[in-house]
């Protein structure tokens, strides 16, 4: 059984899963800027990881534009993000809407870890765009309980990764 890990990062998150896995599974972790979808053909299990900007899984695109080439293939699908788990349940239906618009296919299982987000590394785009964020959320009258959500994932400040999270998705990769 041949295994890859491919990952998309902007700060670094999604690539330390990406090596924890890697080691893990004793398999290779690549950048995804280096990967064509041909490249992935002689893998029986795909590992993709992206962080999460606005819902989007960074990249994911690699996988869900390729998927009836990848229809034979076991597809692991990781997400780092700050989002807490206690609203887990009904912000991962959100982030599986906008990337899987079809839904998710059989052959793919999503795992979705806390990241980091560390406020004076952002650049001054994703800076700029949190503080927009800020100003819309914080001007509604009678805010939802996912408008209060992300107003507080914006002053997230910290790195909230942790190892212990890919134990689940690793005992996954290892089932035949
Ligand atoms: C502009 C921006 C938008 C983000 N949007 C989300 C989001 O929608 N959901 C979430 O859980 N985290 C969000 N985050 C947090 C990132 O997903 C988190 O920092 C992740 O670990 C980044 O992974 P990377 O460093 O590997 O790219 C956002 C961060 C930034 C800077």
């Amino acid at each position: 059984m041949s295994t890859i890990v491919i990952y998309k990062t902007k700060y670094g998150s999604t690539k330390q899963y990406a090596e924890w896995i890697s080691e893990d599974l004793g398999c290779d972790a690549v950048d995804a800027k280096n990967v064509k979808v041909d490249d992935l053909l002689g893998y029986d299990t795909i590992i993709y990881g992206g962080g999460l900007y606005a819902e989007v899984i960074n990249g994911v695109s690699l996988i869900t534009r390729n998927i009836d080439k990848l229809r034979d293939k076991k597809i692991i699908v990781y997400t780092t993000g700050i989002t807490p788990s206690d609203v887990r349940e009904y912000y991962d239906g959100e982030v599986i809407d906008k990337n899987f618009k079809k839904g998710v296919p059989e052959n793919i299982k999503i795992f979705n870890f806390l990241g980091k987000m560390i406020q004076k590394e952002l650049t001054p785009v994703h800076y700029a765009a949190i503080v927009s964020l800020k100003k819309i959320m914080s001007a509604k009258k009678n805010p939802s309980d996912m408008v209060k959500l992300l107003l507080e994932l914006c002053d997230a400040d910290g790195d909230f990764s942790d190892r212990k999270y890919i134990k689940e998705l690793v005992e996954y990769a290892k089932e035949n």
